[in-house]
């Protein structure tokens, strides 16, 4: 396994993270989310993320953080880095201050996390999304209080701008607030509208890049096929929220744009899902590439992707077949 710095900071994480989204609550119970979790440490993954909000859809209760708290019972502390995130409703609740980013919120889902989570402190809080209606100020004392009280190690953002990362860092910089040194963003092979700003910004400014639905949902690792239904052992097969994202990236434009990538990953004795993560790791910004699995296997396979460094040549056959993709 390769080691990446955690954006602008001292901690090293692994090039490839275990992500807990989607899966946790639903396929993935709490027997399979010790195998996964002892898988991914056996080869040299790190980093896990996690959300209040996962598992949620399931039944309403946060099963993600339930289940982690579970599968790192007995799991020495300085073994892995875990960031969780904060925003959601948790429960489920139509409450107007059960979710955001207000100070009365955070605090209370902070130590809820906690508690699931079965930990004294996480290593990076997030806030999983802006919050238009809390002022900046708010949010970044209230994370500095979290640091302050030792509940928190480092803090990032999710699905921010990057104005708003930066508005939020200039901030913290003239109180003397710990910034944020990362932030988690939509970002593959089909999906590359962040680098319009964001990802510049990430490189520029030393904030580290997490880059989530790597895999597309399955659709870059080559789990659906043009055409057909979704297997039945597949997420699209049991998870809504997948269908929905395969409707609006599963078109034909992008099945001619995965063959040419699977043609490309083959010839070089890979496999395309190894490609969607070995690309991600192309760009300096990224600090660790989030994948979610349902099975041992697949994480076992995506930890072996940090290993192919695409020459600069490679990197520039990629390029072209996107471009021609956008012609
Ligand atoms: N910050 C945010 O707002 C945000 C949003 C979404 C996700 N996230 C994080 O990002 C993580 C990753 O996202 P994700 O899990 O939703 O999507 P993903 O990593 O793009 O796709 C995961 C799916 O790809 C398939 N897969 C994974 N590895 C494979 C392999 N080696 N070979 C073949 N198929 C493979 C699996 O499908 P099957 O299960 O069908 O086998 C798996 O469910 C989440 O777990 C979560 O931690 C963050």
């Amino acid at each position: 396994m390769k080691y990446r710095q955690l954006g602008n900071s001292g901690v090293r994480v692994s090039a490839v993270a275990l992500g807990t989204g989607g899966q946790w609550g639903g396929r993935v119970d709490v027997p399979a989310a010790k195998r996964i979790v002892a898988a991914a440490l056996d080869h040299g993954i790190n980093y896990i993320d996690t959300a209040d909000i996962y598992g949620t859809w399931y039944d309403g209760r946060p099963l993600a953080e339930e289940f982690l708290g579970e599968a790192l019972q007995g799991i020495p502390r300085d073994h892995y880095v875990l960031g969780t995130k904060g925003f959601n409703t948790v429960p489920i609740q139509e409450g107007p201050n059960s979710w955001g980013a207000s100070r009365y919120h955070l605090m209370n889902a902070l130590d809820a996390s906690l508690r699931r989570l079965r930990l004294d402190h996480v290593d990076l809080y997030q806030i999983h999304r802006f919050d238009e209606a809390t002022p900046m100020e708010e949010t970044m004392r209230t994370l500095d209080e979290m640091v302050r009280s030792g509940k928190v190690r480092y803090i990032g953002a999710s699905n921010y701008a990057a104005w708003q990362i930066c508005r939020c860092n200039d901030l913290a910089e003239r109180y003397g607030w710990p910034a944020f040194i990362t932030t988690q963003a939509h970002y593959n092979l089909l999906e590359r509208e962040a680098e319009k700003e964001l990802v510049p910004f990430c490189r520029t400014m030393k904030v580290g890049l997490l880059p989530y639905f790597p895999l597309a949902n399955g659709l870059l690792a080559g789990r659906y096929e043009q055409g057909q239904p979704p297997p039945p052992d597949s997420r699209a097969a049991a998870f809504e929220r997948t269908r929905r994202y395969l409707n609006r990236y599963a078109t034909a434009q992008n099945y001619a744009l995965l063959a040419k990538l699977t043609a490309f990953a083959e010839d070089r004795g890979h496999t395309l899902a190894e490609l969607a993560i070995a690309w991600l790791l192309t760009e300096p910004a990224t600090a660790t590439v989030i994948t979610g699995v349902s099975s041992v296997e697949h994480m076992i396979a995506n930890a072996a992707a940090a290993d192919w460094a695409l020459s600069e040549q490679e990197q520039a056959e990629i390029r072209q077949l996107l471009e021609g993709q956008s012609d």
